[in-house]
């Protein structure tokens, strides 16, 4: 079963109508997009805490770490550039942090508030290899816009 983005955006959609809590909208944004793909074999939320430091939000699947320095792995690589982190194979991304040594591949997208404020990251581990593409970063960052792109922070 792989993720209907334009399905998904519909449902979330319809769920967070008229919530602003970032928190509230994280938790139902994981737990949609987990169950919605068999290829998510982790899915959640790292939180712009401090200056230059992430801290783990709502996720689904195993433990994740609680920290991430913007200096370190593909979610701080994703905080610290701004950029969609698509990677194919996460033995070869220099300096990143392996929550479970199942994972093979990671996306990591910025999440921006309505000002453009940098207010997490959104990473996906897959344990297939390869299991991202640029449609996977698109409607994925669509779903993101559309429910961040609303809030205040
Ligand atoms: N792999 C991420 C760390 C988060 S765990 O995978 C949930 C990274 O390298 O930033």
């Amino acid at each position: 079963m792989r993720a209907d983005y334009d399905t998904l955006s519909k449902t979330i959609g319809a769920l967070t109508e008229g919530e602003s809590d970032a928190v509230a909208l994280m938790a139902t944004v994981v737990c949609e997009l987990h169950h919605a793909d068999a290829r998510f074999d982790w899915t959640g939320f790292y939180r712009v805490t401090e200056p230059k430091l992430l801290k783990i939000g709502p996720y689904q699947g195993g433990h994740g770490c609680l920290q991430i320095p913007f200096s370190r792995g593909v979610c701080g690589a994703a905080a610290r550039t701004g950029e969609v982190q698509l990677v194919d194979d996460v033995d070869s991304f220099d300096g990143h942090i392996a929550c479970a040594s199942s994972t093979r591949s990671e996306i990591v997208l910025p999440v921006r508030d309505g000002q453009g404020r940098l207010l997490a990251v959104l990473d996906i581990d897959s344990d297939q290899p390869a299991a991202f593409d640029q449609g996977d970063a698109d409607g994925l960052a669509r779903i993101l816009e559309m429910v961040f792109g609303r809030i205040e922070s």
